[in-house]
């Protein structure tokens, strides 16, 4: 049992911790299986509702490189959901881990979510060696993007067509706790430096800069660049047009227009902008071109 004081969190009117999966669990890993959304965005389809018993037995979920522990909310000793872990390997023989997380829908908004994964982290870090933590979310999942903020993720960037779903190839959001694995505590228990086991938000901890959709770290104004393809000299105007989303002729005859009653005040605003405004950067790398049954397909 995983019922040591770091393992449970006191929330305002409520306190959860993380335990092994029970059988009696396996009623709620069935409903995943066989209810449509239950599980939330990552419905894909229904799973044979038998193979809960037979990891289960096989196991317990306790799989030193994929295993599942219960969200339980300790006063009521009821399981409000569960959280997952599985090792993946990037290169050579140090793993890292991909932690997921679902919490049954009477549960979720409560703060449990959030909690819940920094939990998690801890756990993991303080048992196995890993450097890294990563959880993938999708770009309509709000509710698990701020969830992973709270705990202390930071976006990492986007993998593109990653996942078919609801009818399509579609783009997950990667990210990892942005204080990275925790150094050792003097009294030898990470919970207390790390921010993770806390109570509170590591988020708090270390405010991330520019946040966009309270995700990204990208700045939150937009680039202003001479164009690069659409010139007729410098790409001023193009650049212009691209950054006031009009139509880049309808930019150059304004210019024309208003240069004609600026007495030349315009020409050499034109200049200044010319060596100013940067060109915009050249166009990453197409994507590969997607071949029938590939992502992007
Ligand atoms: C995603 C999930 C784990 C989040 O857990 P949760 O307990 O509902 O979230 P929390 O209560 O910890 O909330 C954390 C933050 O998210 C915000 N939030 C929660 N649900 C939200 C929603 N539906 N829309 C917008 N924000 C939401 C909270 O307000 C809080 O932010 P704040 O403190 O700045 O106000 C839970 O909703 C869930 O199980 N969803 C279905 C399964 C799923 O999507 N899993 C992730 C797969 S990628």
């Amino acid at each position: 049992m995983l019922d040591l004081p770091r393992y449970v969190r006191e929330m305002a009117d409520l306190s959860i911790r993380l335990r092994p999966v029970r059988e009696s669990d396996l009623d709620m890993f069935r409903r995943f299986c066989t209810e449509p959304f239950l599980i939330g965005l990552d419905w894909a389809g229904f799973r044979d509702a038998q193979e809960p018993a037979r990891r289960f037995a096989r196991d317990g979920y306790l799989d030193p490189d994929d295993g599942r522990l219960m969200v339980e909310v300790v006063d009521e000793q009821v399981a409000a959901g569960m959280v997952s872990y599985r090792a993946g390997l990037y290169s050579g023989m140090a793993k890292y881990w991909e932690i997921g997380i679902v919490l049954l829908p009477e549960w979720r908004g409560r703060g449990i979510g959030w909690r819940a994964q920094a939990m998690l982290c801890d756990y993991l870090f303080s048992h196995s060696p890993a450097q890294r933590i990563q959880a993938g979310t999708h770009a309509e999942n709000i509710a698990e993007q701020k969830s992973l903020e709270k705990a202390g993720f930071r976006l990492e960037g986007v993998v593109r067509a990653c996942e078919f779903r609801a009818g399509q190839w579609r783009d997950g959001y990667l990210l990892q706790p942005a204080a990275g694995r925790p150094g050792p505590t003097t009294s030898g228990c990470l919970g207390d430096r790390s921010g993770y086991s806390s109570g509170r938000s590591p988020r708090h901890d270390r405010p991330a800069r520019g946040i966009v959709g309270g995700m990204t770290e990208t700045p939150t104004y937009r680039r202003l660049y001479r164009s690069r393809d659409n010139k007729m000299l410098a790409g001023v105007c193009g650049g212009l047009a691209n950054y006031l989303n009009i139509d880049p002729v309808a930019a150059r005859v304004l210019f024309v227009i208003l240069a004609a009653f600026s007495a030349g005040a315009l020409l050499v605003a034109y200049v200044v902008m010319w060596i100013l405004m940067p060109e915009e950067p050249a166009p990453a790398d197409p994507w590969p071109t997607p071949t029938a049954g590939a992502p992007g397909a």
